[in-house]
Formats: C-alpha cells, sequence, structure tokens
C-alpha cells in the first residue's frame, strides 16, 4: 500500500535494495488488546512565527507551534498519530526519537516510509512499552526540517513510578533558525513550585550542540538519562553535566525553603524554578562523569557477555566530509545482524567536534569509555555522548527487526555524511 512503499530519494537516499527494504520493514504491529488508545493529530504546515524578544521567523510547525504540543502518554498505551501534511512542498515525517516501536512506524523518509507531501496524512502507531522522555521530529531532511520547528516533547508516564516527586516539569532546547530556544522563548521558563517540592526536570536537548547544565540553589540527583532509570543514583551538588544532541537527562530535586533553583546551560538559556530571591551566583561547578554514577545493577550484569559479532566505528573528518571510517553515507557498509544476535560496537570519536552517535529502534548498554569498564549505574541509552578522542564500547542486543538508521545527532554532521544503516538480514 501507499503509506508503507518503499523508494530511493529520501534524505538519505538509501541503497538498500526495495525487495529487502519491504520484507523487512513491513508493519509488524502488536495487535490490538485491552490497551487504551491515545489518539494525536499533528498537523504540519508553514508559518511565521513571532518569538519572544520580538523577532520574527519563518517556521515550520506542528499544530501552529514549535515545539509542538507535548504528547504524553501512560506506559502501556498504544499510541495513535495521525500526521497531516497542510503545506510543505518537501513533505515530512516523524520520527519518535528513542522509542523502540516496528521499524515500518519509524519515519525515517525513504527507508520506512515516502515523506508525506501537501495533503496527504500517514498514521503512525506504537505501544508505549518503555517510560521516559523522550521526543519526536521530522526526518525527512532533518537537518533543515528540526531547525525550522519541527520538533516535540514526548512524555511516558510510568505506571508505577520508582521515584517519589509532587510535580513534574519538561525543558526542550532547540535552535531555531539559529536562535537557541528554551521552551519556545529565548528568555527560557518560568517554572512555579513551591518550597520544599520535589520536582521532576526532564530535559531534552533537541538543538545540534552538546549543551552544559549548571543547577544553582538545589542539590540533585540525575534519575534517568535518555528515559532509563538509573541504579541508586547519588546526590549532586556544584556540578555541571553535559547533554548532547538528541540526549535526555532527567533530575530529581527539592525545592529549598525560600528563594529559587537556576538552572542555566552554555547557551545561555536558563529555567527559574520557584518564587523569591536567587542564589547566590557561581562559577566552581565540577564536570559531572555519568560512566561512574550511582551504583552497578546486579539485574543487568555484562561481565560475561559474548558476542556474536562485534564492528568498529571510528567518527571523524575526512576532508570535506563528516565520516565514518573514513567514509560517507552512501559507502559505509550498513552493519548487518540476525535477529538474537549480540553485537558490541565500539564507537571512537577521531575529531571533528562531539558527535553524539544514535541508532534508531534499540536502546543499547554502555559497557566501557576509553578501556574502562562502567563502575556505576549500567545505563542504557540510544543517544551516546561521544568527545574528540575518545572511544565507547556498547552491547546492542538485535531484537527489533528492520532497517535502522545510525547516525550522528548534530544532523548537520549526519547531513554530511555521518550516518549509515543497522539491518536485520
Ligand atoms: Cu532523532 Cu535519526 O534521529
Ligand atoms: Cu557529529
Amino acid at each position: 500500500g501507499h503509506e508503507h512503499g518503499m523508494h530511493e530519494h529520501g534524505e538519505h537516499g538509501v541503497r538498500t535494495a526495495d525487495s529487502q527494504a519491504s520484507r523487512s520493514c513491513e508493519a509488524i504491529m502488536a495487535k490490538a488488546g485491552k490497551e487504551p488508545v491515545r489518539e494525536v493529530q499533528l498537523t504540519v504546515a508553514q508559518q511565521e512565527t513571532k518569538l519572544d524578544n520580538g523577532q520574527t521567523k519563518q517556521t515550520w510547525t506542528f499544530n501552529g507551534l514549535t515545539p509542538g504540543p507535548e504528547i504524553r502518554v501512560t506506559e502501556g498505551d498504544r499510541v495513535r498519530i495521525v500526521l497531516k501534511n497542510a503545506d510543505i512542498k518537501e513533505g515530512v515525517t516523524v520520527h519518535w526519537h528513542g522509542i523502540v516501536l516496528p521499524c515500518s512506524q519509524d519515519g525515517v523518509a525513504g527507508v520506512t516510509q515516502e515523506a508525506v507531501k501537501p495533503g496527504e496524512r500517514f498514521t503512525y502507531e506504537f505501544i508505549a512499552n518503555h517510560p521516559g522522555t523522550y521526543w519526536y521530529h521530522s526526518h525527512q531532511a532533518s537537518s533543515v526540517q528540526v531547525e525550522k520547528g519541527l520538533l516535540g516533547k514526548l512524555i511516558i508516564e510510568p505506571l508505577t513510578n520508582g521515584f517519589d516527586y509532587d510535580q513534574e516539569e519538561t525543558i526542550l532546547i532547540q535552535q531555531l533558525n539559529g536562535t537557541m530556544l528554551m521552551n519556545g522563548s529565548t528568555k527560557g521558563a518560568n517554572i512555579e513550585a513551591s518550597p520544599g517540592q520535589m520536582v521532576r526536570l526532564r530535559m531534552i536537548n533537541a538543538a545540534n550542540e552538546t549543551e552544559t547544565i549548571r543547577v544553582n540553589g538545589a542539590a540533585y540527583r540525575i534519575i534517568a538519562m535518555d528515559g532509563h532509570d538509573l541504579h541508586e543514583p547519588e546526590m549532586l551538588e556544584n556540578y555541571q553535566f553535559q547533554v548532547a544532541a538528541g540526549q535526555r537527562y532527567d533530575l530529581l530535586l527539592q525545592m529549598p525553603r525560600q528563594g529559587k533553583v537556576i538552572v542555566e546551560s552554555g547557551s545561555g538559556l536558563r529555567a527559574a524554578l520557584g518564587s523569591g530571591s536567587e542564589p547566590q551566583p557561581r562559577s566552581d561547578y565540577t564536570l559531572f562523569s555519568w560512566t561512574d554514577y550511582g551504583t552497578p545493577d546486579p539485574r543487568a550484569p555484562v561481565e560475561n557477555l559474548t558476542f556474536d559479532q562485534s564492528q568498529t566505528l571510528e567518527l571523524g573528518q575526512t576532508l570535506f566530509i563528516k565520516s565514518i571510517n573514513g567514509k560517507s553515507f552512501h559507502e559505509i557498509p550498513s552493519i548487518v545482524v540476525k535477529e538474537g544476535q549480540r553485537v558490541k560496537l565500539a564507537i571512537a570519536n577521531n575529531g571533528g567536534g562531539d558527535h553524539p552517535f544514535h541508532l534508531h529502534g534499540h536502546i543499547f548498554q554502555v559497557l566501557s569509555r576509553n578501556g574502562q569498564p562502567l563502575s556505576g549505574s549500567p545505563v542504557f541509552l540510544d543517544t551516546l555522548a561521544t568527545q574528540e578522542g575518545e572511544t565507547y564500547e556498547v552491547y546492542v542486543k538485535a531484537d527489533n527487526p528492520g532497517l535502522w538508521m545510525m547516525h550522528c545527532h548534530n544532523l548537520m554532521h549526519a547531513s554530511m555524511g555521518m550516518s549509515m544503516m543497522f539491518n536485520y538480514e
């Protein structure tokens, strides 16, 4: 049918044979059960958006907004999103960043579907299996369309809560045609919170650069990365942490008895929680390291894993392209896996900037950084922050058949060649 057709002229000009594509990426939907159905309509359109600094931008929006409407569902829900394209002639899709879903619903133009043209619609459906903080964005010419505004928050609330809090808030950082915004504002966010309340703060970096985040006025714990809970995370005070492009960090903090908590980003955005006086400015922050944070979880042992295949990916810069193993997208051989395989990837950043490496349709576990096994909580990610000179090893269980993109989530880098495929045979 039209909705699941393949073609070869998408964002990445995928060279995978159509026959293989249609065999591996057809709609495999769980049969409808008793789960609640949550239906959302998303209409994309061109429009002028007036920012709160008085500037007017030519933007592309979901339901008239950038960021688009927050989609908030509960773990176990069947989520049905009807995407309609009003007038974007380049066509659009929606990719559900970080969500493990059937390949046919992954929203990658030219790989899992054709871009949706003006007047057309496409219905996405998936079960919200893993609670956490996610986001959505167009995956047709992403480096252009995300920058123009086609992105939004996606929160899956847990059925049973591992952490206690009175209130939760989500902060999304984006770059809209050159201007950094926090929750759509050039000034930042003001969040109401009462003294003593426990607040869960979900932070999404939807921009292309790593953001350094500083929290002043309260101690906090980082309770989740990329939507996945950390095990026994300890309290942090006077730490700064880095959220790479595409990543999410969830914080848990208690509001002080009086005064505000200030959350600042390296790009100059800030969120103020609570009311009253601001904490004393400070500059003596220690850099948080997530590879030794929290405690090991005996339920997720990795020491004795054996792997069915190992691959090395060197992310770097070769002449004018952003490359993987010296090649750019069209020349990079796909990683080909069989269902059930345990795959080890060594991912090295050889230069050309930060490369947050994102794998679609899977959650991987980080094994080591620069040869050192992780010594704290197990860390499960969909987007791995890498900086120049670093090498990470990650473990991917090949348990979701299909054709999946892997790419740097600096979307400029992805469009300059730092993209490849992770395919099931
Ligand atoms: Cu968030 Cu392939 O993308
Ligand atoms: Cu990159």
